[in-house]
């Protein structure tokens, strides 16, 4: 299992920046609402918005394995590249799966050894990059008869999948005629949506992204399962790691339940403590995505402007990645000198499935400590040197340790962090599941594209960013 250490949040150890730890203990406010809120997540899930806590246990485990694996063996060698069309929950979990999971040189494999196709996600339509993964994909040995698309869109409506969408119908459709069909699956809405209209009309493979599982919340859907089983990933480990850290997520005592002690230590400590930023820094290159998957769930779910009663309350916290050792060298100085008003999530790695063993020989003295000594032993030296760093300026911590990097461990940590979402949308009292801030710049961009119906966006960005402009240089 995940363990979580939150010495480092309390009192006892960063004084006045930390928790009492009484406002903790069994008894304490803190301690009963847990309970509370377990017991209401308990009669929710399954519902609503809530379906997701649902996605790794029957029925709903079986019917996606089944059929993504069914999907996967029809694919088996036919393709050597793979590109993942999506944006938002529907790429973000995708990359931290592959990244986390598979090396970091695995489109560099030869086609052969690699066990699945290379891998592109293409989370943006940032035309020279498209352009360059597009022109690969001709490029390479069977062009575009050797790439599998899969286009992940719950509504089908998002503008950035839609265009990198109609870009590849077209391409396709030029170089394989009508049988181009057959080179894409789709993971859209099994009943409604522009998407799932489309794969009706044009004969798609599909899979399903739930009724009730929104895109922050679909990485254990067939949305991050299907790429991921493409690339050799163990999918059923992944669900198994997940549903037993339901289990313990599940379990009414507040220091028994790792996702609602993670979600009562960070929002009191923003709420109560001024500890608005919330870092996650992994000292494991393989999880440094996963941090970047964290960033959009606690954004987009607790950066709320409303409260669940409609007072505006301006709720959430600023999620930021950083990577170790890497930014011990860049952010360090700041996380312990600069405003305290951050806590920093440290996850070491207690066994890497590599290491490498920093020779002897070379007899300098200044550098004569590394001899003999393996990086793994180095890197979590320098995590727990860090530790104990931002605890010498009282910064509240903590760590969470995996006992190695697997799939198992990761569908852990996607769980914790999914349940510690939703018992922080409660603490907070919002929605955790809406996301209407982004609505405006959506109708926006439809105005400004000059789609029917959203003139009036067009007046009010030109009204609002016309006039007078404050300009330096030509
Ligand atoms: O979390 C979310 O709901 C969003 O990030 C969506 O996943 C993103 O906007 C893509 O939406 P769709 O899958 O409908 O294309």
């Amino acid at each position: 299992m995940l363990t979580l250490d939150f010495t480092n949040c309390l009192a006892t150890h960063v004084g006045s920046h930390g928790l009492d730890p009484a406002l903790l203990a069994p008894g304490s406010e803190a301690h009963e609402a847990v309970a509370a809120h377990t017991k209401r997540l308990a009669g929710s899930r399954g519902t609503g918005w809530e379906r997701w806590r649902e996605l790794p246990f029957e029925p709903m485990r079986s019917q996606h394995v089944g059929a993504v694996k069914k999907i996967v063996e029809q694919c088996r060698g036919r393709f050597d590249t793979m590109v993942v069309l999506g944006i938002g929950g529907s790429a973000l979990g995708n990359i931290a799966l592959q990244s986390a999971l598979n090396p970091p040189t695995w489109n560099l494999i030869e086609s052969g050894k690699r066990g699945g196709p290379r891998l592109f996600v293409v989370d943006n339509v940032d035309p020279a990059y498209f352009a360059s993964v597009l022109d690969f994909c001709q490029a390479a040995p069977g062009g575009l008869s050797k790439t599998l698309f899969n286009v992940v869109s719950k509504s089908g409506e998002t503008a950035e999948t839609a265009a990198q969408f109609m870009v590849i119908r077209d391409l396709l459709s030029k170089a394989l005629g009508k049988d181009y069909a057959k080179n894409i699956v789709a993971v859209t809405d099994p009943a409604k949506g522009t998407m799932r209209q489309i794969c009706e009309r044009e004969g798609f493979t599909t899979l399903p992204v739930p009724d009730g599982v929104g895109g922050r919340f679909s990485v254990l859907s067939p949305v991050g399962l299907f790429s991921a089983a493409m690339c050799g990933i163990d999918i059923d480990a992944l669900l198994t790691g997940a549903a037993d850290m339901d289990k313990a997520c599940s379990n009414p005592d507040l220091h028994q339940n790792p996702a609602a002690m993670l979600a009562t230590l960070l929002v009191e400590l923003g709420t109560s403590k001024g500890k608005t930023n919330h870092v996650l820094m992994p000292y494991s290159n393989a999880l440094y995505l996963l941090a970047d998957w964290y960033r959009q769930l606690w954004a987009e779910s607790l950066g709320k402007e409303h409260d669940l009663q409609g007072n505006r309350v301006n709720a959430g916290f600023t999620p930021i990645k950083a990577l170790g050792t890497t930014d011990q060298h860049s952010q360090v100085q700041l996380y312990r000198e600069g405003p305290n008003d951050k806590v920093i999530g440290l996850i070491e790695v207690e066994s890497f499935e590599r290491d490498v063993t920093i020779p002897t020989g070379l007899g300098v003295e200044a550098i004569g400590y590394l001899e003999g000594r393996s990086m793994s032993f180095l890197l979590n030296a320098e995590k727990r040197a860090t530790e104990y760093a931002l605890l010498e300026s009282q910064r509240p911590n903590f760590t969470l340790k995996f006992p190695k990097v697997d799939a198992y461990h990761v569908g852990q940590f996607i769980n914790l962090w999914q349940i510690a979402t939703a018992y922080a949308g409660l603490l907070l009292n919002v929605d955790a599941y809406d996301q209407p801030a982004v609505e405006l710049g959506k109708q926006a961009t439809f105005g400004l594209m000059g789609r029917k119906g959203y003139e009036k966006h067009l007046t009010s960005v030109d009204r609002a960013l016309g006039g007078d402009r404050h300009v330096i240089g030509p």
